[in-house]
């Protein structure tokens, strides 16, 4: 047998990604190894959302050209960076075997016995979406409790700081019953939580089994429906794309967790303008209002980036006051980074990174202290957590409550797999310490 390692950076995407890959070449004789030492083929999939994430790469291949040497493994580039790299990344670093965009890996066994038999390099960055679905094999291995499904791939919203629309093409969503019946099968193989991912996903229109373009909402509801699927949630959504029906969904399903990753990156509307979000600083806040009053507890974050072109410190001042506002429960910030190819790269008035530090300070100082308030609102409380994989201790268990917050429990290991009541005994900077109630007790959200 030959053995296979894959190192993934990135967004849950690529996650799925390379669980995908992995499936797509075990039947040609690829099971896991340990290490990259003793590996056969390695892939890096890759992540090129923002700077540096192309010299990250190149580095590591520098580090795994002494490696190929000494081991003869291949070596193959997948993900966003060979989208945008291309043959660019053959050209400096000639130890690598196969480049492969995110919409193409479906062709990796083909590559592979290309090189295999023929030697030299294999690119190959098309966006053959309808392809690639279909192509991807059904996978029968167990599954996490936790799992990823996509429904959605590409962006055609152009935000002028972001690459996605140019390495992840444009909107695709797979049709409804494809999704469903990659859903009843992770539930089958022991999903009990299903995450429907997209660069877009709530822009969500499939092909309905009547014929007709059904929404994100529309197939919550239908998901739903599975026997055994205990939790939905999905990600990332665009405020754009935040519908009525889909905010009902909030109200309507218990299946879908209290939880919502709504990015709104700046709280200044001349920023989202040049940032070509296509909605106001009024907007967000009218969806937020109309989503509390959907789900009173539902947990939000966000995406934020400080420093973009012609951000003033009064604009600036205005995203605090936003994040003020609303109070989000987890966040993702950034400092605005150049990505070759976007508008906003070639703009003329960039911010200067001493700014852009001191910005990025001040506003994870307020992200964290919310999120400490919330996991600390939390202590006391009974709630219902889907325990996912052991923890670092022996016994321990490792899971995630309603609103996505980590947690561990001590001599629970015999709980992975299932959903359990528990008690928040103790707040911690990254995870909760819980333990486990008995049936019955009252529960506050589940
Ligand atoms: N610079 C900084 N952050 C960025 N993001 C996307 N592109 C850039 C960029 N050029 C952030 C956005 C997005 C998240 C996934 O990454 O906040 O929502
Ligand atoms: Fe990028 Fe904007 Fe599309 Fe999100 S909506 S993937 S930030 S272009």
């Amino acid at each position: 047998m030959k053995k296979l390692f894959i190192k993934t950076y990135g967004c849950q995407m690529n996650v799925y990604d390379s669980a995908r890959m992995a499936e797509l070449l075990a039947p040609i004789g690829y099971g896991a190894a340990d290490t990259t030492s003793d590996a056969d083929l390695i892939i890096l999939n890759t992540c090129h959302i923002r700077e540096k994430a192309a010299e990250k790469i190149y580095s590591e291949l520098g580090r795994l050209k002494q490696l190929k040497e000494d081991t003869g493994a291949m070596i193959a580039v997948a993900g966003c960076v060979a989208q945008a790299e291309g043959d660019e990344i053959i050209a400096r670093a000639p130890q690598v075997d196969i480049v492969v965009g995110p919409q193409s890996y479906h062709r990796l066994p083909e590559l592979i016995a290309r090189i295999s038999r023929a030697g030299g390099h294999a690119l190959d960055t098309n966006f053959p979406m309808l392809e690639k679905f279909d192509a991807l094999p059904k996978g029968d291995s167990p599954s996490g409790a936790a799992a990823f499904l996509t429904a959605q791939e590409g962006c055609d919203k152009f935000c002028t700081f972001c690459v996605v629309p140019y390495t992840r093409g444009s909107e695709y969503s797979r049709s409804v019953l494809q999704i469903e019946d990659e859903a009843r099968r992770l539930v089958a193989r022991g999903a009990r939580e299903l995450t429907l991912l997209g660069q877009n996903v709530n822009a969500y229109r499939g092909l309905g089994p009547d014929g007709e373009t059904w929404s994100l909402a529309r197939l919550l509801y239908r998901l739903a429906e599975i026997s055994g699927l205990a939790r939905l949630r999905y990600t990332t959504s665009h405020p754009r794309d935040m519908s009525d029906e889909l905010i009902a969904a909030h109200g309507d399903l218990s299946q879908l967790m209290p939880n919502l990753h709504l990015p709104v990156q700046s709280g200044s509307d001349g920023v989202l303008a040049a940032m070509n979000r296509g909605h106001t600083v009024a907007d967000y806040r009218r969806i937020v209002d109309r989503v509390r009053r959907a789900r009173p507890d539902i947990a939000l974050s966000s995406d934020f980036i400080v420093g973009f072109p012609g951000e003033t410190d009064q604009d600036f001042a205005q995203t605090m006051a936003l994040v003020r506002d609303v109070g989000f429960s987890q966040s993702y910030s950034f400092k605005y980074s150049k990505r070759p190819g976007t508008p906003a790269a070639a703009a003329r008035k960039q911010v200067a990174e001493p700014v852009k530090d001191a910005r990025l300070q001040e506003l994870q100082a307020l992200l964290l202290a919310q999120r400490n308030e919330f996991d600390q609102s939390c202590a006391g409380r009974v709630m219902d957590v889907l325990f996912e994989r052991p923890g670092r201790k022996k016994g321990q268990a490792i899971g995630r409550t309603p609103y996505l917050q980590s947690v561990h429990a001590e001599n629970a290991a015999p709980f992975i797999g299932d959903i359990h009541r528990v008690r928040i005994d103790a707040v911690f900077p990254n995870s909760l310490k819980v333990s486990l109630v008995a049936a019955g007790e009252k529960v506050l959200a589940h």
